[in-house]
């Protein structure tokens, strides 16, 4: 029989994707979830002899630890959409393949999208804070006030397979669709959504702000205090992308000051940590990177990070392949 390929996991995965996991390769798994640092990545690289890695975004591949890497690990697959925590050029220099998980958390990710948006516009923390502290008293006419959702104009940046979908779920709320691409999406995707090739053309218009970007240096901070000046007076914010496209002491005061009337955060810089400063705002909607956090979703993920390892293993092209 022949062997089965060696790999290196580097998180405790779903117990389904696990399963094909233990079935198809020889594995080192992570079953009780420790965390790994960056000498831990190389170590175990080195000590299990793998061939493949099945990372998360929660591990630090930078140009420091993929120099280190032992020359038989190839492929490097994350678990993961994004890749801002791998540093490309330097795995593509050393001829490490890197490969993502696209599509899969589209949806799940977009409907936290919708649930930040509403969430935050209409102020559940808040809502939930008084039934949980039992400080609930009785229904006032000026209680809890948020805004409409409904037939507002939403500004997506970022309008790629998430942006999409979240362009899609707010179309049911009758909002007006504005978007920022460098590129125009052809008129079958755009679906009647407003392109605005520049972030300060679209910015003026977003009562509502959905940030979609991917992370990395390219959107580092780019909702700064300039822009957020262009925001409409009380814009509500929503950000499941990632914690560093958004400057957070650009965001705080304005949010201090009601320029920006809440927010919704699923993503913050640093994760695990964040400004704590959030948490004496009560115009904050905050969720702790929950995007694809349904088990369907997961399993999609551990699933199409396996099929592009199946591939590399078997001698073809990965279909998710980054670089
Ligand atoms: C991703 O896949 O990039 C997400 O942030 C994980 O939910």
């Amino acid at each position: 029989m022949a062997q089965k390929p060696k790999l290196f996991v580097t998180r405790k995965l779903p117990p389904d994707v696990e399963a094909r996991l233990r079935h198809d390769y020889d594995a080192l798994h992570n079953d009780n979830d420790a965390v790994y640092g960056p000498d831990d990545l190389v170590r175990l690289s080195m000590e299990t002899k793998c061939e493949g890695i099945l990372t998360c975004g929660t591990e630090k591949w930078t140009a420091d630890v993929i120099s280190r890497l032992p020359d038989h690990v190839k492929v490097l697959a994350t678990f993961s959409v994004g890749y801002d925590h791998i540093d490309v050029d330097a795995a593509e220099k050393k001829g490490l393949i890197v490969t993502n998980t696209p599509d899969v958390l589209t949806a799940a990710t977009a409907d936290i999208s919708m649930l930040c948006l509403l969430g935050a516009g209409r102020q559940a923390q808040n809502s939930e804070k008084v039934l949980r502290e039992g400080a609930w008293g009785r229904w006032e006419p000026m209680g809890m006030l948020g805004v409409d959702v409904t037939g507002k104009k939403l500004g997506i940046y970022g309008m790629g397979r998430i942006g999409q979908a979240v362009a899609q779920r707010a179309r049911g709320f009758e909002m007006e669709i504005h978007y920022c691409n460098r590129t125009r999406l052809p008129a079958d995707k755009e679906l009647g959504a407003i392109h605005h090739p520049t972030p300060e053309d679209m910015l003026p218009h977003c009562q509502f702000l959905s940030i979609n970007s991917p992370g990395g240096a390219d959107t580092l901070h780019f909702l700064n205090a300039e822009r957020i000046a262009l925001l409409p007076d009380g814009a509500v914010v929503a950000n499941t992308a990632r914690g560093t496209v958004i400057d957070d002491n650009a965001l705080i005061p304005a949010l201090q000051s009601g320029k920006v009337g809440a927010a919704g955060l699923d993503v913050f810089e640093n994760e695990p940590g964040f400004d704590k400063r959030y948490l004496d705002l009560d115009n904050v909607f905050l969720l702790p990177h929950v995007g694809s956090a349904t088990i369907e979703t997961r399993n999609g993920m551990g699933f199409r990070a396996l099929d592009n390892l199946d591939a590399y293993f078997a001698g073809k092209e990965p279909g998710d392949r980054v670089v």
